[in-house]
């Protein structure tokens, strides 16, 4: 059997712990044959390949993005997309494919499963958003990228008794700032899941100065102050699956609160920080045993599904179960860092 093996969305720390992990199980354990997809859904769409066996795999475990290369093309949006990609498998001899991504990339596969394409998702994403999944490769990653900011930070607003701002990726979930938050002492967390009140953000950091402390603050880019969205900024572009560029929200509370505080505010905004570079032990761990279980679910023809943590163990949940809802931060979770606010 010979099966395509892609990458899609934005890239992740893990991924090519994932593909070593497929290849070198695949070509060992099941006597499979592989072509790699160039681009994420591009691959397949435009004909694509490159050469995806164990010498291209070896010494590619700690490095991070991914070897295949990534982007957000999304095959239904073109006409007669899924067609081509149908033709384009058949030409390339490929009877099955392993997608990596997360909730757009895995979303395409989804339908394509059901339009008879075999293909088995593993779910990545340093926002760890995807339900059906404990966690997500990529994520433990990003939180020990901010983590270590806000440590760093700490120490400098304290020698300057000003506001740190600390903006960092989640679009529509907060957990990159709920668990960096927590672990590195952050005084306030700004998340998507639940609008702000500026004045009661402004509250907090008075009451912060009145320790010897100055307060820090970790802002997800998709949060939203209470009334309205009027204080999101983005761009105004969107990509294929209609996501907005976001990007602004931390330097524009830090303009809210040095405007009403009088206190002398600055924002950080991590970005593309948090998905470079080599990931932790962890996201290599769990990258490596979704990929070693995901050739299993292609070599036993258990297609449509999406590999998952459930505790400590990988199971196989159906495609839909990620791709069906976002995985949010919940209230009572939520309330877990409040108790440090202030
Ligand atoms: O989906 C992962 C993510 O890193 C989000 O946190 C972020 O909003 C988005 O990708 C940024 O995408 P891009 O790198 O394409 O601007």
């Amino acid at each position: 059997m010979r099966v395509g093996v892609l990458t899609g969305g934005g890239d992740c720390p893990g991924l090519n712990a994932v593909i070593r992990a497929v290849v070198r199980k695949g070509v060992k354990i099941h006597g499979l044959d592989f072509v790699g997809y160039r681009d994420g859904w591009r691959g397949p769409l435009e004909g694509e390949t490159m050469e995806l066996g164990v010498p291209e795999v070896r010494g590619i475990l700690p490095r991070g993005g991914t070897i295949l290369g990534s982007s957000r093309t999304n095959p239904f949006t073109i006409d007669g997309g899924v067609e081509q990609i149908k033709d384009n498998l058949k030409r390339d001899d490929v009877d099955a494919l392993v997608a990596i991504g997360g909730e757009d990339t895995l979303g395409v596969a989804t339908k394509l499963a059901d339009l008879g394409v075999n293909v088995v998702g593993v779910p990545k994403t340093i926002d760890n958003d995807l339900s059906g999944t404990d966690f997500t490769f990529g994520f433990d990653t990003a939180v020990n990228i901010a983590m270590e900011a806000i440590d760093r930070l700490h120490t400098t607003a304290e020698s300057h008794h000003r506001v740190l701002v600390v903006e960092v990726m989640g679009r529509h979930a907060g957990w990159i700032a709920l668990h960096s938050g927590i672990a590195g002492g952050a005084n306030i967390v700004l998340i998507p899941e639940r609008p702000f009140d500026i004045e009661k953000v402004c509250e907090l950091v008075e009451s912060r100065f009145k320790s010897r402390f100055s307060p820090i603050l970790v802002v997800a880019e998709g949060a939203v102050p209470r009334e309205g969205g009027e204080m999101t900024l983005s761009s105004g572009e969107t990509d294929a699956f209609g996501h907005v560029r976001l990007g602004g929200i931390g330097d524009r509370i830090a303009y809210e609160i040095e405007s009403r505080t009088g206190q002398e505010a600055r924002a950080v905004v991590l970005g593309h920080v948090q998905r470079g570079g080599t990931p932790t032990a962890f996201d290599r761990w769990l990258a490596t045993r979704f990929g070693l279980q995901a050739i299993d679910a292609v070599a036993e023809g258990d297609f449509g599904t999406m590999m998952a943590l459930r505790g400590t163990q990988i199971i196989r949940v159906p495609l839909i179960e990620g791709t069906g809802e976002l995985k949010l931060v919940t209230p009572a979770e939520y309330a877990e860092a409040e108790v440090f606010f202030g």
